[in-house]
């Protein structure tokens, strides 16, 4: 039942999207079957496990990247990976959904029959360089005894999964989420022993404290209430014991909430209430990333690198999202066709101002801020999500996933990115 729970609380928040207006506890129910089906098949898998041990040392990434190129430091500095196009690349995807073991349904899209493939034939090509290949063995060898976490909600966690695949040719994880002593339904961790690397996710999609305000209690679209200035302990408490953190948030800003500061309230977003002031999400988003940031830079014990991962458009089209809106495009824009404008740039230029101010400060406490500049690069990308393809046919789904990102797909290119940040990070400290 566990990772029953993580699927809908992954498949609730992708649908917390832009407003959240969603299913009610309607998809929960249907979704019960799929989910047992699901358990017992994971089952199956961690009894398979030592096999995929087994395998474990002797393979290395059967693809050479050019982490050579990496060694001059100087060179690779110069190259602005976040500015370029995708292209097309035949070879294929890192991994399939036969090989890597891992993918949750939800993102699983040839699984629940995506028929076109042409989605997984594009690599991001930057202008001043080549992107290096995900090298598994060489990312293991670079987190080696480290902790690695990402913050924030579910699509970080579509990005945990695809991190998870690109290494599960040369190292499987043990989920080691029930050790846990909080929540591990929505906090997960897997450990990867031969490398003593941990790999964790806290669930905390607004960074603040945050409360039910609904008197109709949770839903969708239910209002709630963000403590702007006060963290949310679920990942300040636990952030420190972290060595590498990917924090980044976005959808569940979109819907109907009342902002707190010093404990008053001070306006809202879509609340509809006459003597609220409606400050628009971008208020409450710029807060809660100023909080986040400056609780990173206060945490005394924390000595880890962080990483910012920017704002990941949806791509609901034929409707609203919540009106049967969806994504059935199957290539990617180009840059005449798609520009960053509007609400998503808006959003966007919120918390990449927010992340500047606080990269000064997190400097001078000595801390490394990077950010990992993806926003632009996935409006191009409307062919890369599960629309209606994250869920057996015969379910009933009413809501297509727009939002969060079929594994293998482009979502994997921000680990290339990740990777070669790394390893940059590395290379230039020594
Ligand atoms: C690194 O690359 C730059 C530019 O290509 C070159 O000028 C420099 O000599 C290289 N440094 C080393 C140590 O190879
Ligand atoms: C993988 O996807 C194929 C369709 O491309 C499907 O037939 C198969 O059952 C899937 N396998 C798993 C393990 O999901
Ligand atoms: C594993 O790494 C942690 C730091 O993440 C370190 O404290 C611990 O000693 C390491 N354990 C082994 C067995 O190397
Ligand atoms: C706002 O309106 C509600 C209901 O109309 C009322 O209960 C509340 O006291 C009002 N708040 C303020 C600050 O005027």
């Amino acid at each position: 039942m566990v990772l029953s729970k993580v699927f809908d609380s992954q498949f609730n928040s992708a649908m917390k999207v832009r407003a959240s207006e969603i299913l009610n506890g309607k998809y929960t129910t249907r979704n019960t079957h799929i989910s047992i089906v699901l358990v017992l098949f994971t089952m199956l898998l961690i009894m398979l496990f030592p096999l995929s041990l087994m395998r474990d040392s002797s393979e290395s990434s059967p693809k050479i990247s050019s982490v050579t190129s990496l060694k001059n430091s100087t060179e690779v500095k110069q190259c602005h990976i976040f500015s370029g196009k995708w292209v097309p690349y035949t070879e294929g995807p890192y991994y399939n959904n036969e090989t890597c073991l891992w993918i949750i349904d939800q993102q699983n899209c040839k699984k629940f029959g995506r028929p076109d493939s042409e989605f997984l034939q594009w690599r991001w090509k930057p202008d001043e360089c080549e992107l290096p290949r995900f090298d598994a063995t060489q990312f293991l060898k670079v987190v080696k005894g480290k902790k690695m976490v990402f913050v924030g909600d579910s699509v970080g966690i579509n990005q945990m999964f695809s991190l998870i695949c690109l290494l599960s040719h040369v190292s499987q994880p043990e989920d080691i989420s029930m050790k846990q002593t909080t929540d591990h339904t929505y906090f997960k961790r897997f450990y990867y022993a031969k490398y003593n690397f941990t790999l964790a996710n806290l669930w905390s999609p607004y960074f603040v404290k945050s409360s039910d305000a609904d008197t109709n209690g949770h839903s969708y679209d239910s209002i709630m209430k963000l403590y702007l200035d006060e963290v949310d302990e679920a990942w300040a408490s636990q952030v420190e014991d972290f060595d590498i953190v990917i924090i980044s948030a976005g959808h569940w800003f979109f819907r109907p909430l009342l902002f707190f500061e010093n404990g008053e309230l001070v306006g809202c977003n879509k609340c509809r209430k006459q003597n609220v002031t409606d400050l628009a999400h971008y208020y409450g988003y710029k807060k809660a990333f100023r909080t986040a940031f400056r609780t990173l830079i206060n945490l005394r014990r924390f000595k880890g690198v962080t990483f910012f991962r920017t704002f990941s458009p949806s791509h609901f089209e034929n409707g609203d999202w919540n009106k049967g809106g969806n994504c059935i495009r199957t290539k990617p824009y180009t840059k005449e066709e798609m520009k960053l404008d509007g609400n998503f740039l808006e959003t966007y230029l919120t918390q990449v101002e927010e992340f500047k101010a606080a990269k000064k400060d997190a400097i001078k406490r000595g801390l490394e801020f990077n950010m990992i500049d993806t926003t632009e690069i996935m409006l191009l990308r409307p062919d890369g999500h599960p629309s209606n393809f994250g869920h057996a046919k015969n379910k009933n789904v009413a809501i297509n996933d727009c939002v969060h990102w079929c594994l293998p797909g482009p979502v994997d290119t921000w680990n290339e990115f990740l990777f070669y940040m790394l390893k940059l990070g590395q290379t230039s400290s020594g």
